[in-house]
């Protein structure tokens, strides 16, 4: 596979990549990471993986131990649509296994797992800091707060009119 940013992108690196002292490029990880995970379908196959360390000059080892710790990367393929839902205390006490429940029977898919038209991926995360609002999903770079089966009704319909 030919991988290679977008001279966007590319020029982001840069920008990114000089805020470290020399020696030090590995800081600029995260961030260009999800330059990747935006560029290259939503998720990190490992040729991405590999470029990055390339162009940070690390090993690719150190890319995948940082990828697969958070799990704001994807590791394998996801839906047009990801749904993050929140299941620490205060989104489960509010409710949050009832959403996770009715979104996996309203798409018939589990958790990790994607609708067959390739639109929606469900996972789960740990506190996304809102929790104020919960229950709460991340919905790309959007949370969508105080979650019911109402709004999710609303939000795939959303979806689903937004992938056409
Ligand atoms: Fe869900 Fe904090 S517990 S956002």
């Amino acid at each position: 596979m030919d991988i290679q940013f977008s001279t966007e992108n590319l020029h982001k690196v840069g920008e990114i990549i000089k805020r470290y002292p020399e020696g030090k490029q590995k800081g600029a990880l995260l961030p260009i990471l999800h330059l990747a995970q935006d560029e290259f379908g939503g998720w990190l196959d490992t040729p991405v993986m590999d470029y990055v360390a390339t162009l940070l000059h690390i090993e690719p080892i150190e890319v995948y131990e940082v990828a697969s710790f958070y799990s704001m990367y994807n590791l394998k393929p996801v839906g047009k649509f990801l749904f993050e839902v929140c299941q620490t205390g205060p989104c489960m006490l509010n409710g949050s296994d009832q959403i996770i429940d009715y979104i996996k029977q309203k798409l018939h898919i589990g958790v990790g797992e994607t609708t067959t038209d390739g639109l929606f991926t469900l996972k789960t995360a740990e506190c996304l800091g809102a929790c104020g609002y919960a229950p709460m999903m991340q919905l790309g770079k959007t949370y969508r707060e105080h979650l019911t089966k109402d709004k999710v009704d609303a939000i795939v319909e959303e979806c689903r009119v937004k992938a056409n």
